[in-house]
C-alpha cells in the first residue's frame, strides 16, 4: 500500500532531481551567500574532541560534509541522501578537492542502511524539513548516534512569524518563488519551499519533538534574525550504574 508519506517522499525526491543542477547557484544566490556561513556555523556545533565519524543525513551536494572535512580532517563522512542527481554534483566537488574521506550513499533517511551506535555525531542542513514522518529520521538518528553524541540541525525559523518587519515574509512568499522559476524553470520547487518554511515548527515545539522522541538534551539559537536556527539534539549516555548492574 502506498501511503501519504511514502507519495511526498516521491514528490521530493522528484523536485530535487529536477533543481539539482541549479541547487547550489540559486542557495547562494537567493540567500545573498549567508547559506555559506550558517553551513561553517552548523559544523562549529559538532563536537570535535571524539567525532571522527559522522552523518550528514539529507547531504544533497556535500557542503556540510565537505566543510565538515574542512574544519576536522580527520573525520569519516558518511553523506546520505535518496537523491542520486543531488549526491551526483556533489561529488564532483569532491572529486575536486580530492576529498576521500566523503563516502556518498543512495538512502531513504528513515531507514539509515547502518547498524546501531556506530556514528558520534550526525547533521542535517535544511533536510528535516523535507522529511515526513520527521519522527522516524529521529528514530533512526538516535539509533544510530554512539551515547552522548550530537544530532546538530540547520533550518529555517518558522516563517510564520514576521522577520525584518515583515520584509522577509514578502521575499519568502512572492519574490523567492519569482527568482526560483525564471532561474530553474520550476515553480512548484520553490513554491514548495516557502509553503515548508512556513509550516515548519519553531523553535520551542522542534524542541519539544526532539524530546518526546528520546534525546535527553536541546537547545537552539538563532541566525540572521532568525531566519534560520541550529538546533543542537543530544543523546542520553547510557547511565555508568546501568552498566555495572549489567549481567556478565
Ligand atoms: C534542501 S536540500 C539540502 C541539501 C544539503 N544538506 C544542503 O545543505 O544544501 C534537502 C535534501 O534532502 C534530501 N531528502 C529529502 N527527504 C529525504 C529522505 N527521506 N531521505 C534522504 N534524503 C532526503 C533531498 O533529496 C535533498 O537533497
Amino acid at each position: 500500500m502506498i501511503t501519504q508519506q511514502d507519495d511526498h517522499s516521491r514528490q521530493v525526491s522528484g523536485l530535487f532531481r529536477r533543481i539539482a543542477p541549479w541547487y547550489d547557484f540559486l542557495n547562494h544566490l537567493l540567500s545573498l551567500g549567508w547559506d555559506i556561513v550558517w553551513r561553517k556555523q552548523l559544523v562549529r556545533c559538532v563536537r570535535m574532541h571524539r567525532t571522527t565519524r559522522l552523518l550528514d543525513l539529507a547531504a544533497g551536494t556535500l557542503d556540510v560534509s565537505l566543510e565538515v572535512v574542512r574544519q576536522h580532517p580527520c573525520c569519516c563522512v558518511l553523506a546520505l541522501d535518496f537523491s542520486l542527481p543531488m549526491l551526483a554534483h556533489g561529488q564532483k566537488k569532491i572529486r575536486a578537492t580530492k576529498q576521500a574521506s566523503i563516502v556518498p550513499v543512495v538512502a531513504d533517511g528513515r531507514a539509515l542502511p547502518l547498524p546501531d551506535h556506530c556514528v558520534d555525531c550526525a547533521t542535517i542542513a535544511f533536510g528535516i524539513r523535507n522529511i515526513l514522518p520527521r519522527h522516524d529520521a529521529y528514530r533512526e538518528v538516535l539509533r544510530v548516534l554512539t551515547p552522548g553524541g550530537r544530532f546538530c540541525i540547520l533550518e529555517f525559523g518558522a516563517g510564520r512569524r514576521k522577520i525584518l518587519r515583515g520584509m522577509y515574509n514578502v521575499y519568502l512568499s512572492r519574490i523567492l518563488p519569482w527568482i526560483g522559476r525564471i532561474f530553474s524553470g520550476d515553480p512548484r520547487a520553490y513554491r514548495y519551499l516557502a509553503k515548508t518554511i512556513k509550516a515548519f515548527p519553531d523553535a520551542r515545539a522542534l524542541s519539544r519533538e526532539l524530546l518526546a522522541a528520546g534525546f535527553s538534551r536541546v537547545y537552539s539559537f538563532p541566525l540572521t534574525a532568525g531566519i534560520v536556527q541550529i538546533h543542537v539534539a543530544e543523546k542520553g549516555r547510557i547511565p555508568a550504574q546501568k552498566n555495572s548492574l549489567t549481567p556478565t
